[in-house]
């Protein structure tokens, strides 16, 4: 399916989706204008689809016979005992069921996807301090590398067979996925494309998402993506014995930041396919790989709400302070994932992108800080203006927990020399933050790479001048000696 790209470059120039809607010139849609699929709205409902009218059954889920003698299949993605609002299942009525193959085969060679995220592993490195990569290259081969082959892990905490930990990877792909599907049995996927559009079949139907738009595949479900623009680049974050969801808005009440009506999850479309289709596993890391005779995409009808979906980051309803200084980040928090730990999530996914800003009596860039928590940052689109220097779309920056970080002195020195203006900034710049509570490993793969680069450190946060000392005599003047003063001179 072709792509109109004009589309996909109008929506790097919007301040917001609802620029779409001015004047009521466009229709209102829930949609960019090239996406082909259509939707349901909502996070987390209990949805139902059905590509042939009649085909779900009503008052029960697993009738003696089907309609058109479809099987039925349930997926369940939570303990079954888990309380009914976090308990997620679906049931599919499909051509032949997912057990339908031949078993194992070859386990096919993706070498850079990383699980184990501990000290004893050879492959994971330590970062004590803040590192970037320029952007990364596409496949540099005239071998088709799909989705899944592209996949390289970056960085991550914990293990999937211990219950709880996060790993993001890059995938650099030239090729769509054919006649192979993908099924992460380790977790969630949060997919987060940089460059190219992703045409994504599920079993619950098509997702059409562009640079801009993310999407979660969950754990257990199969997809196929597909590269309609040819290469494609892009960010994805996985969590480990977790899920994504909704922060909680506190104060804010019940609306902004990312509305539940603006997640957006397939409709019922099948395939009947009777080809050779290649179904490849990732458990623990690790790839398997087993071949059936049939597309596995023969879903005819389903319901539940244990269902992919998307949202448009543009749609994002960013809050700030209206009087002075800044709030903490967790104001672009778009979803989140839990930890076990009850006040800590294990990992957020921010957005930072255009927005009003309008603090008086203060800076507007970011203050110097030290946090807790790694800060994983990939960068959609646009010219950032944040406290990194060299840091482009299509790369990365990173700083694990308690790293000191903050502006350079010249960017310092402007903004705290100025009164600021009540402004639009970053019109045209998309970026986001992998926010996690576990103090992140880098793997080989990304610590050896070519577009690492270490920031010049002496020569950029190390001119940050000591402008307290020159006030000495007026300090004396507040502070006389003779009251215990135990400055040093
Ligand atoms: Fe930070």
């Amino acid at each position: 399916m072709a792509v109109d790209n004009s589309v996909a470059e109008k929506y790097k120039k919007i301040f917001h989706f609802s620029d779409n809607l001015r004047d009521g010139k466009v229709p209102t849609s829930a949609l960019r204008e090239n996406d082909p699929y259509q939707y349901q709205s909502g996070l987390g409902n209990h949805f139902e689809s059905e590509a042939i009218p009649g085909t779900l059954p009503y008052g029960q889920n697993n009738p003696r016979v089907s309609r058109f003698e479809l099987y039925t299949e349930q997926v369940t993605g939570s303990a079954f005992v888990t309380p009914r609002d976090k308990n997620k299942h679906s049931w599919l009525y499909r051509a032949q069921p997912s057990v339908a193959n031949f078993g194992t085969g070859p386990p096919p060679d993706i070498p850079d996807v990383e699980a184990n995220f501990s000290l004893g592993n050879p492959h994971v490195q330590i970062a004590p301090t803040q590192i970037g990569w320029l952007p990364f290259d596409m496949p540099q081969t005239n071998e088709k590398v799909d989705f899944v082959q592209g996949l390289k892990a970056v960085a991550g905490s914990g293990d999937p067979y211990v219950g709880e930990g996060v790993a993001m990877h890059m995938y650099l792909a030239n090729a769509s996925m054919e006649k192979r599907a993908m099924v992460n049995c380790d977790g969630e996927l949060l997919i987060v494309p940089q460059k190219g559009t992703l045409d994504i079949q599920t079993e619950y139907g098509n997702l059409w998402v562009q640079p801009g738009e993310i999407v979660v595949i969950q754990r257990g479900q199969r997809f196929t993506v597909k590269l309609p623009d040819g290469q494609s680049r892009g960010y994805v974050q996985e969590v480990w014995g977790s899920y994504f969801e909704l922060p909680n808005l506190g104060p804010l009440g019940s609306n902004s930041l990312a509305s539940p009506r603006d997640f957006l999850s397939p409709i019922a479309a099948y395939d009947i396919d009777k080809s050779e289709w290649q179904i490849v596993y990732k458990q623990g890391g690790k790839f398997s790989a087993c071949i059936q005779d049939h597309s596995p995409y023969d879903v005819v009808a389903w319901s539940g709400n244990y269902v992919p979906y998307k949202y448009d980051l543009t749609k994002f309803i960013y809050v700030g302070s209206i009087s002075v200084d800044h709030i903490d980040p967790s104001i672009f928090c778009c979803l989140t994932a839990k930890s076990k730990d009850p006040i800590t999530p294990l990992v957020d996914f921010l957005v930072v992108g255009p927005r009003f800003d309008v603090s008086v009596h203060t800076y507007r860039p970011p203050y110097y800080h030290r946090n807790c928590a790694s800060e994983l940052m990939g960068f959609i689109h646009g010219e950032w203006m944040g406290p990194a220097e060299e840091f482009y779309p299509g790369g990365l920056h990173f700083e694990t927990g308690f790293v000191p970080h903050g502006l350079e002195p010249k960017v310092y020195n402007k903004a705290t020399s100025l009164e600021p203006p009540v402004m639009k900034i970053m019109e045209h710049d998309l970026g986001f933050m992998f926010e996690s509570s576990r103090p992140l490993l880098i793997t080989n793969w990304a610590w050896n790479h070519p577009r690492k680069h270490d920031h010049d450190h002496s020569n950029v946060w190390g001119g940050l001048d000591n402008k307290f000392i020159k006030y000495q005599q007026q300090i004396s003047a507040v502070i006389p000696m003779e009251s215990g003063d135990k400055r040093t001179h």
